[in-house]
């Protein structure tokens, strides 16, 4: 610094120009600054190094981990190899009595309730379901069983198998299910309904269509017996699915009369219980979610259009009753006893104890049929069927499911909200 001050004075002593004396500044500027300049690259390239090398440590660390945890995943698979998995009671059935029984849309809520009934039962079971609204878990505890047999497929397309009887139940059941693509609800209805039909022909198979009460429409009698043509919008929202299974109804008896098939058609109401889907916007998942999660009970109408409900073990009793029968006329399943929407939302809110919900109400639902109740005089006469579950003693069993489901599930369940008249984007 001296020298700089130094030749700063020399400079004036001796008049250098202005040019020269800006050299001689810049020069020692630069030389004053190197040092510091050198100093900082040093320090950035160390600080890039440590960084590396934490990284590398981290990737080390993360590789270690992976390591484990494969070695961990190998020696469970090892563990639950040596123990056996352990199944539920199942009866013995001699080669000749057992039989092999398709069951489609057995994962789902009522076929997974039959494949129970049938294991049980003694029979091998191949279920066939593309998940689209069913889940392994609902038939997980059979998973790995020899009778059992599970297969990802959608029936829209062909299936070739060997099979004594075929429980066709696959088609999304519930409105905001089958609506979400009513094209494909149709080709389920009607291309997987004739996939399964020309099975059963091919290898002689009986088989039983699960229809639907819906075949009925908004009814304009009551009860409604099997003999009712029903009253069904061609182009509603519910179009898909009604008419759906009335063609698959119509396919089955062409089968029938044409191809010699027997066919068996059980037109199922609503049923409840364990294992129905959370959130399928029907009235009752929608009023045992609410209540449990201490919300408003949402009525969408006046409350006074009717529903009658029956216990899903009862429906399983009448299916197998059914197939069993030699009755080949379309059947009623359902439970007779009929309460309206309000009453229902009563009876959930006094088994959900401390329900303090109060009830809310909404435009009505579009085709919503107003009453709903099966005329059962046939499955008496012909199958000796009748529900055997009360509808408290039922819904009790459901609470508890739902009650555990809520406990399973981190986050709160919202009900699907129903489409209702104004909601056109549905076209
Ligand atoms: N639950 C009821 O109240 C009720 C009432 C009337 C009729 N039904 C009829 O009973 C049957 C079963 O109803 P659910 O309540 O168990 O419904 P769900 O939705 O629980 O079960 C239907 C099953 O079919 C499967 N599925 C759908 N499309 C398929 C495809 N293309 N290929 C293969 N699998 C497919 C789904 O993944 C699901 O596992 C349905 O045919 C339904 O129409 C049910």
């Amino acid at each position: 610094m001296s020298s700089v001050i130094l030749l700063a004075w020399y400079a004036n002593l001796n008049k250098l120009n202005l040019t020269v004396l800006q050299f001689f500044f810049y020069t020692a500027g630069y030389h004053l600054l190197q040092p510091i300049l050198n100093y900082n690259l040093e320090s950035k390239s160390k600080k890039e190094e440590k960084s590396i090398k934490n990284q590398r440590d981290v990737f080390n660390e993360i590789n270690l981990l992976k390591n484990k945890i494969s070695e961990l995943e190998i020696s469970l698979e090892q563990a639950e190899f040596r123990v056996p998995k352990t199944f539920p009671n199942i009866k013995f059935l001699n080669y000749k009595d057992r039989k092999r029984i398709l069951v489609t849309g057995g994962a789902g809520f009522v076929g997974s309730h039959l494949v129970d009934y049938l294991m049980r039962e003694g029979h091998e079971v191949i279920v066939v379901d593309n998940f689209f609204t069913g889940r392994k878990r609902n038939v997980e505890h059979w998973i790995g069983h020899g009778n059992f047999e599970l297969i990802h497929h959608d029936i829209v397309n062909p299936l070739l198998i060997e099979v004594d009887e075929i429980y066709h139940l696959a088609s999304p059941a519930s409105p905001p299910h089958y609506m979400l693509n009513p094209v494909k609800t149709i080709k389920t209805n009607t291309v997987g309904t004739i996939n399964m039909l020309g099975l059963a022909r091919r290898v002689n198979a009986r088989i039983l269509i699960a229809s639907t009460s819906e075949v009925y429409g908004d009814p304009e009698i009551h009860p409604q017996s099997e003999s009712y043509w029903g009253h069904v919008n061609p182009i509603g929202p519910r179009a898909c699915y009604d008419e759906g299974k009335r063609v698959a109804e119509t396919l089955s008896y062409a089968y029938a009369k044409q191809e010699k098939v027997q066919v068996r058609v059980a037109r199922i109401f609503n049923t409840y219980g364990p294992r129905m889907h959370m959130n399928d916007g029907r009235v009752v998942s929608n009023f045992i979610l609410q209540a449990l999660q201490n919300e408003s009970i949402t009525i969408y109408g006046h409350g006074k259009q009717t529903r009658s409900f029956q216990y899903v073990s009862d429906l399983v009793d009448g299916l197998v009753a059914l197939m069993n029968s030699s009755y080949t006329l379309p059947i009623n399943l359902g439970n007779p006893v009929e309460h309206t929407i309000d009453e229902f939302a009563q009876i959930i809110k006094s088994i959900v104890n401390g329900a303090d919900s109060s009830i809310r109400y909404l435009p009505a639902v579009e085709d919503d049929p107003q009453r709903r109740r099966p005329d059962i005089t046939r499955a008496k006469k012909y199958l000796n069927w009748e529900p055997k579950i009360s509808l408290d003693a039922g819904l009790r069993k459901a609470v508890e499911y739902f009650r555990r489901e809520i406990l399973r599930s981190s986050m709160p369940i919202f009900p699907k909200v129903s489409p209702r008249n104004s909601d056109k984007e549905l076209w």
